[in-house]
């Protein structure tokens, strides 16, 4: 007994200590103590459009066990409240030994793809959100956009999209920050999809995505790697210079998904 407890204190101080940041080179994403490789296993985490789900200790404590059930070691949020008090939460993710990936807009403040401008207001917005997450050490970094291009006619938005990218790039550095990477999450539109990939990965260093998020739904019923069209999609990006991650992924069409009919009942409740 006394040996059981003692080795659950010594794995509980480690799981602690080993929060350490997770930094980016070349294509991957690493743990910066030892440069061992890390492999996001994500969930978007947002019940609600105006809701920070990082400022809810309470929703985060029902939660944070469930995603530790599923393995996870990141969790993707949408909407944060730069002024609220997200210590509580990100103490229980720490603890649970996962990451965060913010996108930095809100529902109103965001680049419209129908009106793209890339402002002070954004700035303001966006800055706010990097200063208040900048403090943990498991923020790995922020999209500074989701979306926002999702047609042919929709595609002007991607350099103010691109803008952004690059002024937060150059804010983190200006503000002395540690190293977190600003990327962009994009829909999955064949017509576009190569270009816009492209475009965020080309030209200098400071003007180019950390990382790319790609929001993919095309895994549908009873499905494979290759018939889903993961297989593919993944091979576009062989000659990517930046990590490449899927930051949605499943299916929106059929319903309901087979994956929770079949789910045990401690993950429902
Ligand atoms: C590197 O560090 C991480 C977390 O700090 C740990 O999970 C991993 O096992 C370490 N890798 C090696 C090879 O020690
Ligand atoms: C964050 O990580 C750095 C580098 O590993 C470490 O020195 C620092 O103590 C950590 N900060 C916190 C609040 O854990
Ligand atoms: C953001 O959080 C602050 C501090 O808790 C609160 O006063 C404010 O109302 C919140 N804003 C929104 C839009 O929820
Ligand atoms: C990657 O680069 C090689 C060498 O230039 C080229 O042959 C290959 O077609 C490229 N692959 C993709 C998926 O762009």
């Amino acid at each position: 007994m006394k040996l059981s407890l003692l080795l659950l204190a010594t794995v509980t101080r480690v799981a602690i200590a080993a929060m350490d940041p997770i930094v980016i080179k070349g294509t991957k994403f690493y743990y910066s103590n030892n440069q061992t490789q890390f492999f996001l296993r994500g969930v978007a985490y947002q019940y609600s459009q105006t809701e920070d789900p990082l400022a809810d200790a309470t929703a985060c404590k029902r939660d944070i066990p469930i995603m530790q059930e599923l393995r996870t070691n990141v969790i993707r949020t949408y909407y944060i409240n730069a002024t609220a008090d997200h210590s509580e939460c990100m103490k229980l993710l720490e603890e649970a030994g996962i990451y965060v990936v913010s996108d930095l807009s809100s529902t109103s403040e965001a680049i419209n793809r129908d009106d793209p401008e890339w402002n002070v207001a954004l700035y303001d917005r966006y800055t706010a959100v990097i200063d208040e997450l900048s403090q943990y050490n498991n923020t790995i970094g922020f999209f500074a956009g989701n979306e926002i291009a999702n047609s042919v006619t929709t595609t002007d938005g991607m350099a103010y999209a691109k803008a952004a990218v690059r002024d937060m790039k150059k804010y983190i550095k200006e503000m002395g920050y540690r190293s977190m990477g600003v990327g962009y999450a994009t829909a999955d539109v064949s017509a576009i999809r190569t270009d816009l990939a492209n475009y965020l990965d080309c030209e200098a260093e400071d003007e180019i995505v950390d990382f790319f998020g790609y929001n993919i739904y095309s895994w549908c019923g009873d499905s494979t790697y290759a018939e889903s069209g993961y297989k593919v999609r993944t091979e576009e990006f062989a000659n990517y210079t930046v990590p490449v991650f899927f930051a949605e992924y499943g299916c929106n069409t059929v319903s309901p998904v087979p994956s929770l009919r079949s789910r045990p009942s401690t993950v429902t409740t």
